[in-house]
């Protein structure tokens, strides 16, 4: 019987380079889609998920993030005194009681395993998720994260979240060696960012990872590899040598929100399914842009 899943975890200590100048200031992970901070909807999902406590792997100038899931009085009293009811809702809504945060930093830039490997003192001998909050995850139901504890519960195994990418994007991600091309199937190995002829297969695993706490003794023998960072594909690799890790095709879409394109492609869609704006957004693409634009 497996243990259930409480923790996860969030390495949001990167740069944000791709996002230069949005990111000098502020971290990738609090930019809006639409309203809302795209380290919220992971935080989203992992609750969904029934996950209990979130674990920030970050770094420098990322207090933003505490602040947002923290306790702001100014603004609220403040909301309260205009009796702005619904904001007021919304901003102490963010995080349901019956959740904890903790912050760890990770004072060296090493990379995703590294990064992985800080949480470890709060993980400790447990499962735990790892979600990379750039991937943003729509499954218009309870969440990517939701199904992988599903297989994860069944099954006892680490569980990798997959996706089909073309083949000639294989150099952007980790690339599974699947046994089969099921929707849930064991790893037979995997390599971090191959180049197309080099690649296993192209099977990409995105930034959601149910993980058993043997990673840790993996990641902590792990040296640099690709990029010259501690690589988290290179820690479940050893692992997977040891005890069985799958790869899940996922049900939903992925939008690549570390990519502009992808955030904008994101930003669209969740714009015209926003309840306050929705409607008058579509209205407006389809007068821009001609009827056609929305299908
Ligand atoms: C990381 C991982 C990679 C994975 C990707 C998913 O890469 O190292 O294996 O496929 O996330 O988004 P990054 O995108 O941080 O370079």
């Amino acid at each position: 019987m497996s243990k259930t899943v409480r923790k996860a975890v969030f390495p949001v200590a990167g740069l944000g380079t791709r996002f230069l100048p949005a990111t000098k200031a502020s971290p990738k992970e609090m930019l809006p889609i639409v309203d809302k901070p795209l380290i919220q909807y992971a935080v989203e999902e992992a609750i969904s998920a029934g996950i209990e406590v979130m674990i920030f792997v970050t770094g420098r100038n990322k207090t933003s993030i505490a602040n947002h899931f923290d306790t702001a009085y100014e603004l609220e009293s403040e909301l309260e005194s205009r009796h702005k009811d619904r904001l007021l809702e919304i901003v102490q809504g963010i995080l349901p009681s019956h959740v904890s945060c903790v912050y760890i930093r990770q004072n060296m830039p090493l990379g995703l395993g590294h990064a992985v490997l800080c949480a470890e003192p709060v993980v400790g001998d447990e499962p735990f998720a790892v979600v990379l909050a750039d991937d943003l995850i729509d499954d218009g139901q309870r969440g990517c994260l939701a199904q992988m504890v599903k297989v994860h519960n069944d099954t006892g195994a680490s569980v990798l979240a997959t996706e089909i990418v073309p083949p000639q994007e294989t150099s952007s991600y980790g690339i599974v060696d699947p046994e089969g091309d099921g929707p849930v199937v064991r790893v037979r190995g995997m390599v971090e960012k191959p180049a197309p002829a080099d690649a296993p297969s192209n099977r990409a695993v995105v930034g959601r990872y149910i993980l058993n706490a043997g990673i840790f003794r993996h990641l902590a023998q792990t040296g640099k590899g690709a990029g010259g960072e501690i690589q988290l594909t290179d820690g479940i690799s050893r692992l997977l040598r040891q005890e069985a890790v799958l790869a899940y095709a996922f049900k939903g879409k992925r939008y690549d929100c570390g990519s502009k394109l992808g955030y904008l492609q994101a930003t669209i869609d969740y714009a015209l399914k926003h309840p306050e704006v929705g409607d008058d957004f579509e209205a407006w693409l389809k007068r821009r842009f001609g009827p056609a634009v929305i299908t």
